[in-house]
């Protein structure tokens, strides 16, 4: 057995956060979730299955990976495998288009990625409902990477979760929007997102509050996107944002993502909001703050949170296409 392809998806920042698994061995998310796909950060990754390997070997940035990376990618190939039918192991060279280390929503480009690169290199077909499948298998949020533009994946009620496939809102050139990332200094090792989620379930008081407005803000997104209403997406994006990291505050003992440079960065956001240039902030489970705002003001929010101590650099992304096969 010796398939090879190679596949580059978009990084995806949420406008109506997931946070909450409603299984989690499936990995099937609590609440359904909104996200745009980037247009320049992303993971391209080439898998190539040889019956020559005794074990998988995985390449990050042209170095060797060993650990947990490497497991993680060997147990996300072992479903492939299981899928296809073969034993082959596999060669997997993957990089980013930011460094893994500035903790950027890499990992759902990353599955997104490799669940495309490996089913085609193992001859399965690749229908969007068995990427999905894989894709969240390796990480919650990666189903949303397979698509382009502005994406929703909804929670699903079936078990098995068929229904959680993502479905594209509006295509990447459909709306002339930016989101502007600034990124942090990376604070202390902070708490990754499967044990975040379960500690957020099993201890913070606010997490049935968190799940129980979750639908109202996926419905008010979605007719935002539809009526490319910049405004009220925006206001729902920071209102989803809020209400997850308050969630999260709510924990024993609390998360805190933030550092002095994203209150920071939120506060000069607002300011400018102020003095009319309209601007939403959104906060992953990092330091890093995201702005949605009009391409046309995108320049001014960089130059502006660029200004903010603690702020290392600012990118402009773009609504991106959906992962794609290259080559
Ligand atoms: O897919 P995961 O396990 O990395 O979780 C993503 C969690 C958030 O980025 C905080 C929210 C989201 O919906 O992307």
């Amino acid at each position: 057995m010796h398939g090879t392809a190679t596949a580059r998806a978009g990084a995806n920042i949420a406008l109506v956060k997931y946070w909450g698994k409603r299984d989690p061995v499936l990995n099937l998310p609590a609440t359904g979730s909104l996200s745009m796909t980037l247009d320049g950060l992303g993971t391209t990754t080439t898998v190539s299955f040889d019956d020559a390997l005794a074990r998988d070997e995985v390449v990050l940035e042209g170095q060797r990976a060993t650990g947990a990376f490497r497991e993680r990618v060997s147990r996300f190939l072992d479903f492939v495998r299981q899928e296809a039918g073969i034993s082959a192991h596999a060669r997997i060279s993957t990089r980013n288009s930011v460094p893994t280390a500035a903790g950027l929503a890499s990992s759902a480009s990353g599955f997104a990625a490799l669940a495309l690169a490996a089913t085609r290199a193992a001859g399965l077909d690749a229908d969007l409902g068995r990427l999905a499948r894989l894709a969240r298998r390796g990480s919650g949020s990666a189903p949303r990477s397979l698509l382009g533009g502005f994406v929703e994946l909804p929670a699903g009620i079936e078990d098995d979760g068929t229904d959680c496939v993502p479905v594209e809102l509006a295509p990447p050139d459909a709306w002339d929007v930016a989101l502007v990332v600034a990124l942090a200094a990376i604070g202390p090792k902070e708490v990754g997102s499967t044990e975040g989620m379960e500690r957020t379930r099993q201890t913070s008081p606010f997490y049935p509050v968190w799940l129980a407005r979750a639908p109202s803000d996926l419905r008010d997104a979605r007719e935002a996107v539809a009526d490319r209403d910049l405004e009220r997406l925006g206001r729902v994006a920071e209102a989803s944002c809020f209400a997850m990291h308050g969630a999260m505050l709510g924990c024993a003992p609390p998360l805190l993502y933030w550092t002095g440079a994203t209150v920071e960065a939120v506060r000069r956001v607002r300011t400018l909001r102020h003095d009319g240039v309209p601007g939403f902030v959104t906060i992953d489970a990092g330091p890093h703050v995201k702005v949605l705002c009009a391409a046309s003001v995108a320049a001014t929010f960089a130059r502006e949170l660029a200004r903010v101590p603690g702020i290392e650099s600012v990118l402009v992304e773009r609504p991106g296409p959906g992962a794609e096969i290259v080559e």
